[in-house]
């Protein structure tokens, strides 16, 4: 049955001239049948480069327009038009308008985590890799970042610049705690803390290595530890293990799990395929918009 619709999407996205890409928290079934793995921002950009008519975004809501934002020429399709995120809900372009308009000259970095109307009012977007060169290269010393508090407090703490920021979180980061993570310290004491910068200051302050998920597996690849306690989302220990079949990867909480990049299945992706449901459209002008935000990042 699984063989069966796994051939069948691959026949698909074949006759369809569709590329299929997986964020590295979806379910190991979904990762195992895209054409390419990785975080957002990444598979965005190097879908843009294919010469697929059809891009099918395997991830959550923003993740799809983020790759509309790029691929202007491309169809793109969510197989769960429901699949959203918490943390980009946070913020809405008007909250943030009116934001700005309490101190107009003060710079908007936002995470691409975020929704595209929001990009689309930023001055400049980052990433969870980029966050401490993108605000270093603003002349102000007086930066607003949108929509993740710890985030902020991450990239403040490496900047030195004053950073305002928004109130916003991601609840699977944001729940682990340091006490969860000292039990799996002291279970494994040989292994080294990999933590998302999403996660908590008093969390990241126990971390060996502080990274995004593609940043997180570079590191498990480079580096001569054996064993690595994983601070982020647990699908991403599918690719860990995957790619270093050798090493051991425990994830720093069970409970960090989204529910949101769970909601795609097999049967999601055929649908999908077969129906060209849930496809992402952007209005011309915020697309245009948000290029830009996320544009000034990508020269750097
Ligand atoms: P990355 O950009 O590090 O893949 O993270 C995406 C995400 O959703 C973090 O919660
Ligand atoms: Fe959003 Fe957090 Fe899920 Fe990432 S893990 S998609 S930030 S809710």
């Amino acid at each position: 049955m699984r063989r069966g619709i796994i051939e069948k999407i691959k026949r698909l996205a074949k006759e369809k001239n569709a590329v299929i890409l997986a964020h590295n928290y979806q379910p190991p079934e979904i990762q195992d049948i895209a054409d390419l793995c990785g975080d957002s921002l990444e598979l965005s950009i190097r879908a843009s480069k294919t010469d697929a008519e059809i891009i099918l975004f395997c991830g959550v809501s923003f993740m799809a327009e983020t790759a509309a934002i790029v691929s202007p020429d491309k169809t793109v399709l969510l197989p769960r038009a429901d699949a959203g995120c918490p943390l980009a809900d946070t913020v809405t372009p008007q909250a943030l308008k009116a934001k700005i308009a309490e101190n107009p000259a003060m710079p908007v970095v936002t995470y691409v985590n975020s929704t595209a109307d929001v990009k689309a009012v930023s001055t400049i977007c980052c990433t969870s890799a980029n966050s401490v060169k993108v605000v270093n290269s603003l002349k102000e010393n007086s930066v607003m970042m949108v929509p993740d508090k710890n985030l902020a407090a991450y990239t403040a703490g490496r900047t030195g610049k004053t950073i305002y920021p928004w109130n916003g979180y991601c609840p699977v980061h944001e729940n682990l705690t340091p006490e969860a993570v000292l039990e799996q310290k002291q279970a494994h004491p040989e292994a080294l803390f990999m933590a998302h910068p999403e996660c908590r200051p008093e969390v990241l302050a126990l971390a060996d290595i502080v990274a995004s998920t593609s940043g997180m597996l570079k590191a498990a690849k480079e580096s001569a530890s054996r064993s690595f306690i994983v601070g982020t989302e647990i699908g991403l220990i599918h690719p860990l293990k995957k790619q270093n079949p050798d090493k051991s990867f425990y994830p720093a909480s069970p409970l960090m799990v989204c529910a949101d990049m769970k909601k795609i299945r097999l049967e999601d992706v055929l649908c999908c395929l077969e129906e060209m449901t849930s496809e992402v459209r952007l209005p011309e002008a915020v697309r245009r918009a948000a290029h830009r935000a996320v544009y000034r990042m990508i020269e750097l």
